[in-house]
């Protein structure tokens, strides 16, 4: 299976997902959102994970199982998009209005824990679901464990984000801590599921954890980047919301824990500011300028992304076969959205 196929595979079901037709409003903005252009990397990875260990050589359909967890895990995405947005004051989501703008906050908030509901949803279909040698009694059960911890742990990391925004003593490795949470279990349990219900052994679906959970951690620093240097009509969302609520992004950690007294200072300065926002934006971006963060960021990236390629290294398939893996993990180092 490609990276198109997975892809094809995720938009097909999801435009499939019928809606209540009483309680509308409720679900126009989850089916709103759901249709918006977003690169379906974490369903894409569960396909793709289930399809290292299990092929059907002559039939080329995706395992039905692996496609119920890969919709519960862009389902649940979108949810936390939903209410990162309004967390983060964010307008524009995938080149469109966000929800809360689009509607109001308390739209966002309850279409939001409808979509949390509906991803458990396909939790329980995939459990019921696995077939041949990887269904056991308690298949169910370890889905339903693995998605809860997940989300518990996205929670905490999204605490952690919103706490961070009044500090200024952040350090790197705290800053790690955070993004692991709130972005990179996700990328690591999307494909320790698609593994779970393609049969593979626990050591590989662990292995495929790691190299999820490292590529997620060069993922969010790579959005980090994206948020002060990206094109605003590719990457679809406001460039420099991370300056404007003082985020502590990779950037701003290191620019904070690397600039001289006097640049430090400055940097404060405009962390208190209440102007306007370009202003803000413009004079924090000079000072990551001068300090050359955006280079570091880049190394630190790819540091993250050589271990997240150890870890597929190591799982016991052939590697012609962790090929699609291998060049998916690739492209995202490249993505500009
Ligand atoms: C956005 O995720 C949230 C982050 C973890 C940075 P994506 O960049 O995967 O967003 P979509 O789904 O492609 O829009
Ligand atoms: C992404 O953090 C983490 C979650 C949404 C759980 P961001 O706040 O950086 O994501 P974007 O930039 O809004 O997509
Ligand atoms: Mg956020
Ligand atoms: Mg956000
Ligand atoms: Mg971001």
């Amino acid at each position: 299976m490609t990276y198109e196929q997975a892809i094809t595979t995720v938009e097909k079901h999801l435009q499939a997902i019928e809606y209540p037709t009483q309680a509308a409003p409720l679900y126009e903005p989850i089916a709103y959102l759901l249709a918006l252009k977003g690169k379906k990397v974490r369903p894409a990875l569960t396909l793709l994970a289930c399809d290292l260990f299990h092929r059907q050589e002559e039939d080329s359909t995706p395992c039905q199982s692996a496609v119920d967890m890969a919709l519960a895990w862009e389902i649940f995405h979108n949810f936390t998009l939903m209410h990162d947005d309004v967390m983060d004051k964010a307008d524009m989501r995938r080149g469109q209005p966000t929800v809360h703008k689009k509607w109001d906050e308390n739209t966002a908030i309850l279409s939001g824990d409808a979509m949390l509901i509906l991803a458990y949803q396909f939790v329980a279909r995939a459990g019921e679901g696995i077939a041949g040698q990887a269904r056991n009694d308690k298949s169910l059960q370890i889905l339903l464990e693995l998605f809860s911890t997940t989300a518990t742990e996205i929670c905490a990391g999204q605490q952690l984000d919103m706490a961070f925004e009044s500090r200024r003593d952040v350090q790197e490795d705290e800053y790690l801590n955070m993004i692991r949470l709130k972005t990179a279990v996700l990328l690591g349990a999307s494909l320790k599921s698609g593994a779970i219900i393609g049969g593979a052994a626990a050591s590989d679906a662990d292995l495929l954890y790691r190299f999820g959970e490292n590529l997620g951690i060069a993922f969010q620093i790579q959005d980090d980047l994206l948020d002060v240097y990206g094109d605003a009509a590719v990457f679809g969302k406001k460039i420099g919301g991370d300056i404007t609520a003082n985020k502590k992004t990779w950037l701003l950690v290191n620019a904070l824990n690397t600039a001289d007294a006097t640049l430090k200072k400055s940097l404060l300065l405009w962390l208190e500011y209440t102007g306007e926002e370009s202003t803000k934006i413009g004079n924090v971006t000079n000072i990551y300028n001068r300090l050359g963060v955006r280079e570091k960021a880049l190394a630190a990236m790819e540091d993250y992304f050589q271990r997240a390629l150890e870890a597929l290294t190591a799982v016991n398939v052939p590697t012609e076969r962790k090929a699609v893996l291998r060049q998916l993990a690739k492209n995202l180092m490249q993505r500009k959205n």
